[in-house]
């Protein structure tokens, strides 16, 4: 049995005080809901205060990106032991925001894949096709070229580990979902994959969210499909009211 994860990525937005804020809102409303699990990942510069205020709540915590050394001459980089030590539990790794502006590559996102689980974090790891991809019948190709680039040389522990998350890019931000059948395909081919490259036990366990405006509307559809097990939520997470419905709403569904 897989457990629903459901988790907010709230990329660049809110301050330390206003990550506070927003978190005490979701304790109010998630703290008896142990059947989910729920994530929120803030700024690097939040995560203090983030795990101040989740305190014993129940509530996961998760940074937005980690780089792969430890320490040294890597101006502007937060390494695993960093975030280990604020009390981080997840790492989203390879969004496609990171990808498109800030050059994130499959062999990049291996290494710091790598580098979470050295310092005992759970890696989210994105991967998703362009529009243009889509339409040129190519998404199957890009999805598995992301995974086998970026899972390279893993153990079957170590992607034990390992979350997937599916984010067609041209679904971020646009409102315009992938249909529950669009994104149940493309759930079921990574499945396949992962027991391709790992073994069956494995891939069966694998939790693949989907991401790319979810709302409370339409997630428990997504959700009910047999192969996809969460939500990486963006727009929808910035207010507690939408980030608790969608939580709510995947309540109850069997995986
Ligand atoms: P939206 O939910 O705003 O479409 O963003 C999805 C996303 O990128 C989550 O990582």
């Amino acid at each position: 049995m897989r457990k629903i994860i459901i988790a907010g990525n709230w990329k660049l937005n809110k301050t330390a005080k206003e990550t506070t804020e927003l978190i005490n809102l979701l304790k109010r409303d998630l703290s008896d809901i142990s059947e989910v699990d729920s994530v929120v990942c803030p700024t690097f510069i939040a995560l203090a205060d983030a795990r101040d205020a989740l305190d014993e709540s129940g509530i996961g915590l998760g940074a937005q990106n980690i780089y792969w050394e430890d320490s040294g001459a890597f101006t502007g980089e937060i390494s695993g032991p960093m975030l280990k030590d604020l009390g981080v539990q997840y790492v989203i790794i390879g969004h496609s925001e990171r990808r498109q502006f800030f050059g994130e590559t499959d062999e990049t996102v291996n290494k710091r894949i790598k580098a979470a689980l050295k310092s005992d974090l759970l890696p989210i790891v994105c991967v998703g096709e362009m529009l243009e991809e889509r339409e040129a019948d190519k998404t199957f190709d890009v999805i598995k070229a992301q995974c086998q680039g970026g899972l390279k040389d893993l153990t079957a522990e170590e992607m034990g580990k390992i979350i997937i998350a599916y984010e067609p890019v041209w679904a971020i931000g646009t409102g315009k979902t992938a249909t529950p059948d669009q994104a149940q395909e493309v759930h079921r081919f990574i499945r396949d994959l992962l027991a391709e490259m790992f073994n069956g036990e494995i891939a069966g366990a694998t939790r693949i969210q989907y991401g790319g405006s979810v709302k409370s509307e339409n997630t428990k559809e997504l959700m009910g499909q047999p192969d996809i097990d969460g939500a990486l939520v963006g727009g929808a997470s910035l207010k507690a009211d939408s980030f608790a419905a969608i939580v709510k709403n995947s309540c109850g569904i069997e995986k």
